[in-house]
């Protein structure tokens, strides 16, 4: 069963006024639209055309994922995912959300897993301390890239692959595993030229869609997660997201007023807040799964559209201490969301010291979990007093059927939102630029008449003090 509650009593004009916030005929007015999107989509999925929403469903193939991971991790106690962007993010919302916090500095019995590090940029600094601390002998590479081509992804490859060949020897290929695409691709052809472990990003599921298929499930899984209960989580999530109806369905009426309050309330900005550590990394993900998927120039007919909300992740109660301040009295320009969850995993209780100060007294005996359930009814009441429309995704805990509930209906409220905006949700051309100028710059084959463009319009002079 989905237990996920989603609250939006705050984004009605009822709780923030007209000017920002929403009445229910306006967004009873998206219904046709709305139904329409709905139709289409259920249509590319029963046609094949939307793949990521099967993924719940993959439960067998999660099984054996899951017993390969522990081979894996009964072999090696250090799995290190290169990959970045959707081949990293959802890696790593998974860990915070589910891990032990400190799992990685765990001894080994006290884990149910290897250590997972995620290593998605090219940072020499970074890249080079982790090699530096790492035991290569203990150390599993999984080379995460759907199109077996990104520049990050491959030159840190390659450094790890010379690294192992030079003191593991012929041995290297048990240290590096490769997801790729089934078929296509350079990562491709090496994991089958060399016989390497290798996993499938299922054809059709794009980059930042990939949370639950072997990309994200196996990282998660040899680091002792249980991808199962993600499933059954998303599963849950994709029963409810079976209606048309903007007020029954959550990922359409969380897609809707997002929509609405961009296009219509001037609200060209979206905070993901998550009041729960665990939760911190799913706002980073949904950064990446809002911003590449919507920030669109064109629309389904080609016409110039430059659409896009820019979403921003804060974590509470840490940036109360810090950009709380611009929310609650800076431009109206925000739509804020909020994830919470009912239950902690553990209770702290503040101890009842320092009885005789007044400005602590009323701490003692309470627990940091009410403090931190205050702090955001806190932000809450000051943003909606505000007259700033905010939200609550609310699970019973971050585990993994919660979040498997939240990743999926995100993914599913995202597609819908491509609908609304008129935009390909599935297209990331913005992406592609980047990686064909580093091709290009770093002087990749084929790519020599981008190279000329960009040198030629390049200012003759920078201006710089
Ligand atoms: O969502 C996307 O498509 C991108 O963010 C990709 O995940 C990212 O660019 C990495 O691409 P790849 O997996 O092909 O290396």
């Amino acid at each position: 069963m989905s237990d996920l509650v989603f609250d939006y009593t705050n984004v009605m004009s009822s709780a923030v006024g007209e000017e920002n916030g929403l009445s229910p005929e306006a967004i009873q007015a998206l219904s046709r639209m709305a139904k329409d999107i709905h139709d289409d989509l259920v249509g590319r999925r029963a046609s094949g055309d939307k793949p990521f929403y099967e993924l719940p469903y993959k439960i067998k193939e999660a099984k054996k994922l899951k017993k390969a991971a522990a081979a894996i991790a009964g072999n090696f106690d250090n799995f290190v995912v290169l990959g970045i962007g959707g081949s990293a993010l959802g890696t790593t919302a998974m860990k915070t959300a589910l891990a032990h916090p400190m799992h990685n500095d765990l001894p080994r019995k006290k884990r149910n897993g290897a250590r997972l590090f995620v290593a998605d940029n090219i940072d020499p600094d970074e890249f080079s301390a982790l090699l530096e601390t790492l035991k290569l002998k203990d150390t599993v590479f999984n080379v995460v890239s759907k199109s077996g081509a990104t520049a990050e992804t491959m030159s840190q490859f390659m450094i790890v692959y010379d690294l192992l060949k030079s003191r593991i020897g012929k041995d290297w290929k048990k240290h590096v595993i490769v997801t790729t695409d089934p078929k296509s691709g350079i990562l491709r052809g090496i994991a089958d030229k060399h016989k390497l472990m290798n996993f499938e990003v299922p054809l059709g599921v794009g980059g930042r869609f990939t949370a639950l298929t072997p990309v994200c499930m196996l990282p998660a899984a040899a680091a002792g997660l249980d991808i199962i209960g993600m499933l059954e989580g998303a599963q849950a999530m994709d029963r409810r997201c079976k209606s048309a109806s903007l007020m029954e369905n959550p990922a359409y009426l969380f897609s809707a007023i997002h929509y609405l309050m961009d296009t219509s309330r001037g609200k060209k900005m979206t905070v993901m807040m998550p009041y729960s550590y665990r939760l911190k990394d799913v706002a980073d993900w949904f950064r990446q799964l809002w911003a590449e998927s919507l920030g669109k120039k064109e629309d389904f007919d080609g016409n110039p559209i430059h659409v896009g909300q820019t979403p921003i992740k804060a974590l509470g109660a840490t940036d109360q201490h810090s950009q709380v301040q611009l929310y609650v009295e800076g431009p109206f320009d925000k739509l804020f969301c909020f994830l919470e969850v009912e239950k902690f995993g553990s209770e702290i209780t503040i101890p009842k010291v320092f009885g005789h100060e007044p400005e602590l007294a009323y701490l003692g005996g309470a627990t940091m979990n009410q403090l931190l359930a205050v702090e955001k009814d806190g932000t809450e009441y000051a943003l909606t007093t505000n007259k700033r429309p905010n939200m609550t995704l609310r699970l019973k805990k971050a585990d993994a059927h919660g979040l498997g509930q939240l990743l999926y209906m995100l993914e599913v409220a995202t597609a819908f939102a491509g609908g609304l905006y008129r935009v390909n949700a599935f297209d990331q051309p913005g992406v592609e630029f980047g990686k064909k100028y580093a091709y290009a710059m770093m002087g990749r084959q084929g790519h020599e008449e981008l190279k000329a463009k960009i040198e030629a319009n390049a200012p003759k002079q920078r201006k710089a003090l």
